[in-house]
């Protein structure tokens, strides 16, 4: 691994991660790294930190910070500092945790520096967009991305979807040309009583999006904001048909924009020929036994006309 990032350690400042003993940022001093910043919350492992810098002769070198992680990583954000390499080799699952601090490392990165992270498991997705080369080394996956691998922005197109009509998935595929990710989120309107499921909402949304690669599709518990939050969105992406859809999207992203700050909310306006097309429509029609094709995806027609036809009493 040291090998394949020879270039890396022509001056420049590393950051050790959840650094443990600190054997990755030492070896990087030792291979030519200027300074060193070590952040690991381990009060024993800090200790141990300091001894190995002291007898490597590197103390001078080197800044050993006690902290969780992602305060270390605001912490440096805020002071401005960036580093030419980042090493992190987190003690847990990097497709859970690491992807939120993942998208703060951009931000520390200096121009064509490197992320290098350490795992016991392959990423296999993971890292959102599956970008980076992972190598192998015995039982350690380490891949290592560039910073333009990092700064993803990832946009979530959050609404109830029931059922999903072809409206809605050319704002999914737009929105998959413009946002590195897009996270689908099916979510309830409290306003509104749902016919089916949001897993199975969500199943039909997925088998229309199954050919879009950063397209993923999630159910969403609770608020928007805090799915966002989750999922390390910056954006939620909205279709607008027309002025009347407006008062109520213009309200919502103000509120959420109130309790997230960071969320930008952006709308992408409907295609003219989606302009009259909404779920409760479909609803409508399918129910009195219309025709819904052309108005629903065609790979999940069948279901749509099979469960929306059902009377239920309800639109
Ligand atoms: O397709 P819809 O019915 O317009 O979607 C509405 C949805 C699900 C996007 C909205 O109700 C929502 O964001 N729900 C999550 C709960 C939440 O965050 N509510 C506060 C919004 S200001």
């Amino acid at each position: 691994m040291f090998n394949s990032l020879g270039q890396f350690f022509d001056g420049g400042d590393v950051l050790d991660l959840y650094a443990g003993t600190g054997a990755l940022g030492i070896e990087a001093l030792s291979r030519g790294c200027e300074r060193a910043v070590f952040v690991e919350r381990d009060g024993r492992a800090t200790a141990a930190i300091r001894e190995n810098l002291r007898r490597a002769g590197f103390v001078e070198r080197a800044e050993v910070v006690r902290a969780d992680v992602e305060r270390a990583l605001d912490r440096m954000l805020t002071d401005g500092r960036v580093f030419n390499l980042i090493f992190a080799d987190p003690p847990y699952r990097i497709a859970t945790e690491v992807g939120d601090v993942l998208s703060r490392l951009g931000a520390l990165l200096a121009p064509g520096g490197r992320v290098v992270i350490e795992s016991g498991e392959a990423p296999a997705g993971g890292i959102r967009g599956k970008k980076g080369v992972t190598r192998r080394y015995g039982g350690t996956f380490v891949t290592i991305l560039e910073r333009s691998e990092i700064t993803m922005i990832v946009a979530v197109c959050p609404g109830s979807f029931d059922p999903v009509t072809v409206g809605h998935l050319d704002i999914i595929r737009r929105a998959s040309k413009i946002f590195d990710h897009v996270v689908v989120a099916v979510g309830s309107n409290l306003r509104k009583q749902p016919r089916l499921s949001a897993p199975e909402r969500a199943r039909l949304i997925e088998k229309i999006t199954a050919g879009f690669e950063n397209v993923s599709v999630e159910v969403m518990e609770g608020l928007l904001v805090d799915f966002a939050r989750d999922q390390g969105a910056k954006v939620v992406v909205k279709g607008l048909r027309a002025v009347s859809d407006f008062e109520s999207e213009f309200e919502q992203a103000q509120l959420n924009r109130k309790m997230y700050p960071e969320l930008e909310t952006v709308f992408i306006m409907a295609s003219a020929e989606h302009s009259f097309l909404s779920s409760s429509v479909v609803r409508e029609i399918a129910s009195l036994g219309g025709d819904v094709r052309g108005l629903v995806p065609e790979g999940i027609l069948e279901t749509v006309r099979e469960i929306y036809s059902r009377p239920d009493g309800n639109i």
